[in-house]
């Protein structure tokens, strides 16, 4: 049988450089906004001290043992691995006039090991920090003036790794700052809509001006967003639900729409005026958000449900995305909802919206794994939830919709960033740390590890259950 996934398909892991690298003040490197949520991105912010440790602050040590890491991704067959560059490594207040050359230095040790091995670097600009010297000094993405900073360290990038990096992201799950603002936009818990959507703006000017840096700098660069795919069903067909249901997926829509159609959609009028949300936004800001993204990137773990009957809402809060569950659906043991059908739908509805090529970046089944007398560990609901997605990722590609890679979550065990857990656990390899920081941080294949490497040399076909 030939395979469905085109020929040059990108397959690999995506990981993100608060998520492993450690080191979190190594070669000159500032504090992060991530650094000072020890607990998660729903975690506190609190104030660091030297010697405070919280488990981001080693992760699994990728920083040093990056060399060794990358030849396990090469042993799977890796095309390609998507980091994030810490911005803080390069500008580590985030408002310098020059760029630390240390943090620079470990960027390019980083891809040119990744070269050795033929395998292409993904970068993302800013995943789920920014430096905490522009959230204290400025107000984060509140100021205008952070659209500037941002632009400075994107072209400082892009000029120096042009060679080296041809596929960009610029804000990780950009949408994610209306749930989690401190991460998305560095405001404080407690800041207005209008604050949020203002900030949102200035992230999303910044966004489209490093999509034309990128395109002016980096010579066959291609940049896209990323967009955190969660897809919503109508919990029943009643009108109401339905509608309801169109106006939250408009929610998340709304991002791509700005970054991949060059403007803000209609329908966010309306939902500014009847909100009572006031955004600035100029001629200027207007003309650069024209720059638009080359393809849609985005992450996807699970689908959810939607209704205007308030009692049903009231049990949906335990859910990070306040999602309502979906009564078809089992859950993983975070109580995310399983749903590999929903990918296909998702691709769909991205390339139906979009027509343009679509990237999944994120995508992965956090579990507790055992590890066996004889030292194996057999992850066969890894293997199962990544087979059944990756089938239907198959399916949408022969409905016609153009995918240009995959990169699952976490191919190696790292620190979950909504709870900063170890024990949540994504990877084809194991790491030995805890939830507690305990552990020989010793890296381990699991059964996963060998199935991912059989998908990628059959080039998919070795997947089961496919139509
Ligand atoms: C995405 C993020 O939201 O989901 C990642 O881009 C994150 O940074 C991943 O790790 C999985 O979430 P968690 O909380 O299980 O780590």
């Amino acid at each position: 049988m030939s395979s469905k996934f085109p020929d040059h398909f990108l397959w690999g892991g995506a990981v993100a450089a608060n998520q492993v690298e450690g080191a979190y003040q190594t070669d000159g490197k500032g504090l992060s906004t991530s650094d000072l949520q020890p607990q998660g991105i729903f975690g506190a912010v609190t104030p660091r001290v030297d010697g405070d440790s919280g488990i981001k602050d080693v992760a699994i040590d990728f920083y040093h043992r990056y060399p060794q890491d990358i030849a396990l991704f090469a042993e799977m067959g890796f095309k390609c691995l998507r980091t994030s560059i810490a911005w803080t490594r390069i500008f580590p207040q985030g408002d310098e006039e020059t760029p630390n050359e240390a943090g620079l230095a470990f960027y390019d040790r980083l891809f040119d090991e990744m070269a050795k091995y033929g395998i292409q670097p993904l970068i993302t600009l800013s995943h789920y920090e920014m430096p905490y010297g522009l959230a204290k000094k400025y107000g984060g993405w509140g100021n205008r003036k952070t659209i500037g900073f941002f632009e400075r360290y994107a072209r400082t990038v892009f000029e120096r790794y042009k060679h080296k990096v041809k596929h960009w992201l610029t804000f990780n799950e950009i949408n994610m700052s209306l749930h989690a603002p401190f991460t998305g936009v560095g405001l404080p818990e407690g800041s207005s809509k209008s604050e949020i959507y203002q900030a949102i703006h200035h992230q999303l000017v910044a966004s489209a001006k490093a999509v034309k840096a990128c395109h002016e700098i980096v010579p066959e660069g291609k940049i896209g967003n990323m967009l955190l795919g969660g897809i919503l069903y109508p919990l029943s067909c009643r009108p109401e639900d339905l509608l309801e249901t169109q106006r939250q997926n408009r929610d998340w829509l709304f991002f791509g729409d700005v970054q991949a159609r060059g403007g803000y959609p209609a329908y966010m009028k309306r939902y500014f005026r009847e909100n009572g949300i006031q955004v600035e936004i100029t001629a200027e800001d207007q003309q650069a958000l024209r720059e638009t993204i080359d393809f849609i990137s985005f992450s996807y773990y699970m689908s959810g449900c939607v209704t205007t009957d308030e009692a049903q809402n009231e049990t949906a809060r335990a859910n990070i995305l306040n999602m309502v569950p979906n009564p078809h659906l089992a859950s993983s043991e975070w109580g995310w909802q399983i749903d590999p059908i929903g990918l296909r739908y998702l691709l769909n509805v991205l390339y139906d919206r979009y027509q343009k090529p679509l990237f999944i970046v994120e995508n992965g089944l956090g579990a507790k794994d055992r590890i066996e007398a004889d030292g194996s560990i057999n992850d066969d609901y890894r293997i199962n939830y990544l087979n059944d997605h990756l089938v239907q990722v198959a399916e949408a590609i022969d409905d016609g919709v153009e995918v240009m890679g995959y990169t699952s979550w976490g191919p190696i065990d790292l620190v979950s960033a909504s709870k900063a857990e170890m024990s949540k656990r994504y990877g084809f390899i194991y790491v030995d740390r805890d939830d507690a920081g305990n552990g020989s941080l010793e890296r381990r294949r699991k059964k996963s590890f060998y199935w991912y490497r059989d998908v990628i040399q059959s080039n998919g076909n070795s997947l089961k259950d496919q139509g």
